[in-house]
């Protein structure tokens, strides 16, 4: 979808400027489905501390100039993976940039861009129907497969083998891979590196009997192999996980049969 140039201006006096704050004009791309045909983009100055995070903006935004204004979010801390989107065009959580971060130079006006993440339908405003990524993730089986045998204690598992799908576990299923990947926005049958993150972290676990049934399914025309190496994915994932990385692994374990 694209967005029409038509730019709304909103009355923001009602919002409590704090002492300290500066006045920044947030642009956020608007779509309501049910009175606009295409997205457009609403400024609001808004007063800021340089300590609010992005979040703080919308939610002075909704709380005193538009209720309608549609964002999810839910624990406001990084842990959730709730509020991605597109902070001046690139994934972030809402909840984890801080305004300073995005203040211009001394004596310039400040503008943040704010628009809904990619290759997700948008429902409305920064709202996006998360059923397609979540049903890739499902689809490679992102649990513990283990046949027969049930053990009379806890699965033991060395540090070392632990280690080797560590940085996997991270995940919090945020999106901001998978919407900020070229070959996700062409074609959303792809599965996409959150999936495949996913996967990694059950394939590389010892205790798992379940990774040849998940490469099968990644060795899918959908799957591993349309992954080009763009590292767009790894930029965007604010846990810091390598994305590339771990679909390259998972390249490596169908190339080598080797996990
Ligand atoms: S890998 Fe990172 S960016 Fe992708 S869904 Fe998980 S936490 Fe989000
Ligand atoms: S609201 Fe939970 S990660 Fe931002």
């Amino acid at each position: 979808m694209t967005a029409t140039v038509y730019e709304g201006v909103n009355d923001t006096s009602q919002i409590p400027a704090p002492e300290g704050s500066v006045t920044i004009t947030v642009k956020i791309l608007r779509f309501n489905p049910e009175i606009d045909d295409e997205p457009h983009w609403e400024s609001y100055d808004v007063p800021a501390l340089p300590t609010d995070r992005v979040l703080n903006l919308l939610f002075n935004i909704k709380n005193y100039v538009d209720g309608t204004l549609a964002f999810r979010r839910s624990c406001a801390h990084g842990i959730c993976g709730s509020d991605a989107m597109q902070i001046n065009g690139i994934n972030r959580l809402a909840c984890k940039v801080l305004v300073k971060d995005l203040l211009a130079k001394e004596g310039k006006q400040t503008t943040v861009t704010v628009a809904p993440i990619k290759g997700l339908p948008t429902m409305k405003d920064l709202y996006v129907d998360m059923e397609p990524f979540f049903e890739a993730y499902r689809a490679v089986k992102p649990y513990l497969i283990a046949y027969g045998n049930e053990p009379t204690r806890e699965r033991v598992q060395s540090q070392a083998d632990r280690d080797r799908f560590d940085d996997t576990t991270k995940c919090i299923l945020c999106a901001a891979c998978t919407s900020s990947c070229p070959v996700y926005w062409s074609d959303g049958s792809y599965f996409g590196p959150a999936a495949i993150v996913n996967a990694h972290r059950f394939i590389f676990d010892s205790r798992d009997e379940g990774s040849e049934e998940r490469l099968d399914i990644l060795n899918d025309a959908e799957g591993v192999w349309r992954c080009r190496t763009t590292f767009n994915c790894t930029d965007a994932c604010p846990r810091g996980i390598q994305v590339t990385k771990a679909i390259q692994e998972v390249k490596r374990a169908l190339l080598f049969k080797r996990v």
